[in-house]
């Protein structure tokens, strides 16, 4: 262990949106098997810790009104687990810099949780193995753990057991930010009542995709983009369906939900098309704002 640091400690930590999203049915724990393709985009939190007399959280961005700075923020619950975990005590102020759409299925508060377990594990000087870290990330959502590893990975059980993917080249994005969030537990319970009585096939992870990714191809990704939460989201919010028509007509390759929404996520071929789609949606009234990203992009770092 090396010694502690006065800090401060930043760590940029990545946004994801989910390639493909295969849902299962409802398992006896409330959570569902998932077989859900996670690729890191290029927006970032970032999340800077420094010694405090107690546990505080701070948050900047046009978001940052909407983020609980209450030991409910994942950032706050990341530094608690890690404090206890050594017999210490969280005496620690977290100030995030939010640029991932809150509330949005990109995991914005999950990335904000990888990051301060980061940071501490700097700050306090304890240098936890990966192994260590990961375990952590998976206590405190289902998404975390990928908001760490970044890159790509393909997360089996309910989405925090992950097999690190290659991807061979770089896909260009826009997403659009809904207005308001969408609550990921009411996405699942909707997913629930449209299956209701129907069976539910086991979540597999589509070869064709992993393939499209292997291989950088864009089109062919865009042709294998698939997520089982989107008819739920749909069908909680209706208007959702407009933003997506709205981006294909404007020359994205494909749309879909991103993971349990509201955002959407728009595949296009190039720089110039992202540019395009984003103007388009930003003119068009069906989101409140246009974001352009690449993927893949890394997971957690330290600055
Ligand atoms: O793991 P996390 O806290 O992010 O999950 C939030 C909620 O999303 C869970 O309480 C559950 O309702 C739903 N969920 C699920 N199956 C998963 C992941 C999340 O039902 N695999």
């Amino acid at each position: 262990m090396s010694a502690t640091n006065t800090g401060p400690v930043t760590v940029r930590v990545p946004a994801k949106v989910n390639v493909q999203l295969a849902v299962g049915g409802a398992r006896a724990d409330g959570f569902h098997d998932l077989a859900n393709v996670f690729l890191a985009v290029s927006l970032y939190d970032e999340v800077t810790v420094r010694p405090a007399a107690g546990l505080t959280v701070t948050c900047e961005g046009p978001d940052a009104g909407q983020v609980p700075l209450d030991r409910t923020n994942l950032a706050a619950r990341a530094a608690e687990l890690l404090a206890a975990r050594h017999g210490l005590s969280p005496d620690v102020h977290i100030h995030i810099a939010k640029d991932i759409p809150v509330a949005g299925g990109m995991a914005g508060g999950s990335a904000d949780g990888a990051g301060a377990l980061l940071a501490c594990d700097a700050l306090w000087g304890l240098g936890s193995s990966r192994a260590e870290l990961l375990s952590i990330c998976a206590e405190l959502g289902s998404d975390v753990p990928f908001s760490l590893v970044g890159g790509a990975a393909l997360g089996t059980g309910r989405g925090e057991q992950l097999t690190e993917l290659t991807v061979g080249g770089t896909f260009h994005w826009v997403f659009a930010v809904a207005d308001g969030g969408l609550s990921t537990p009411a996405v699942y319970g909707e997913f629930d009542r449209l299956h209701e009585g129907v069976p539910v096939p086991a979540p597999e992870a589509s070869g064709a995709l992993l393939e499209a990714l292997r291989t950088g191809d864009a089109s062919a990704l865009a042709a294998a983009l698939s997520n089982d939460l989107q008819p739920a989201a749909l069908s909680l919010r209706p208007s959702l369906r407009t933003t997506l028509d709205t981006g294909l007509a404007a020359g994205a390759l494909a749309a879909l939900v991103s993971g349990s929404g509201p955002t959407t996520a728009f595949l296009v071929k190039d720089e110039d098309t992202a540019e395009a789609v984003a103007q388009a949606l930003r003119s068009s009234a069906t989101c409140r704002a246009a974001r352009v990203a690449v993927s893949p992009a890394g997971g957690a770092v330290v600055l």
